[in-house]
């Protein structure tokens, strides 16, 4: 995904992933067109494809401001979503980690690739405007590597989600919410983040939750990640404050 940001440093792009290769890789190896989610089809959703034919029937319509809010926003949300598809392509392909996690791994992986591209699909929307600052290299936090084994990877999972959706709702509850188009697509990445902290829990079993170092370290580096965005989110009228207060309280 490419932004104003992006042409302005070149190497913000290499650094933000340093992985494009892998991304495409596990991007391309199946479209979410030939494996729709579950909770799509049962639950009625617009199917991915009919939320991007929304944003792009609706984006030209988009106003200067609104398209100025998407573009600081996306940075904070897409990085996420595009070490995500990485992150579980790999697992889903890793024949050491067992089968019940790989196929977690690969019903995840489908539905942050079709994250990436309602995201790509807003930025490609808003690509006539311009960010008149710098927007933070926001990869940093998904770069850390975590522990390999499935277990670990999924606990990590259940926290970064879980405050994933704490965002998403206040973002919702801001600015962006208010434009509809913005508000389908979080939404739907709510959603599914929601569905992912289910999926990891039910491998996890009686072995998940309990607090540990490691759920205190994620949640103290995602809060930094997220402020990196204060600006951002002040200007989506979401109290960053509030928000840290928010991330920090929340338990598993
Ligand atoms: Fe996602
Ligand atoms: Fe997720």
């Amino acid at each position: 995904m490419r932004s104003d940001a992006d042409e302005r440093d070149p190497n913000a792009r290499k650094s933000c992933l340093g992985v494009d290769r892998l991304l495409s890789r596990y991007m391309q190896e199946r479209s979410p067109a030939t494996r729709p989610s579950r909770q799509m089809t049962s639950l009625g959703r617009d199917t991915v494809d009919q939320l991007i034919e929304k944003i792009r029937t609706n984006g030209p319509y988009l106003s200067h401001q609104e398209k100025t809010l998407i573009l600081q926003m996306l940075p904070m949300v897409s990085c996420g979503e595009e070490s995500a598809v990485i992150l579980f392509g790999m697992h889903a392909q890793n024949t050491t980690v067992d089968l019940p996690a790989r196929r977690i791994a690969e019903d995840i992986c489908v539905e942050e690739r079709q994250h990436v591209l309602l995201l790509r699909a807003l930025e490609e929307v808003c690509s006539d405007c311009r960010l008149a600052n710098r927007t933070p290299d926001a990869a940093e936090f998904f770069r850390q590597n975590r522990g390999s084994d499935a277990a670990t990877r999924f606990r990590v999972i259940v926290v970064i989600d879980s405050l994933t959706c704490i965002v998403l709702s206040a973002l919702l509850q801001g600015k962006l919410g208010e434009i509809d188009v913005v508000s389908s697509v979080l939404r739907r990445i709510r959603a599914d983040e929601a569905n992912h902290v289910r999926l990891c829990r039910s491998y996890l079993g009686r072995e998940r939750a309990e607090p540990t170092p490691l759920f205190e370290q994620v949640k103290s580096d995602f809060s930094r990640h997220v402020g990196l965005f204060s600006e951002a989110l002040i200007s989506a009228r979401v109290n960053p404050e509030a928000l840290a207060a928010r991330i920090q309280s929340w338990r598993t």
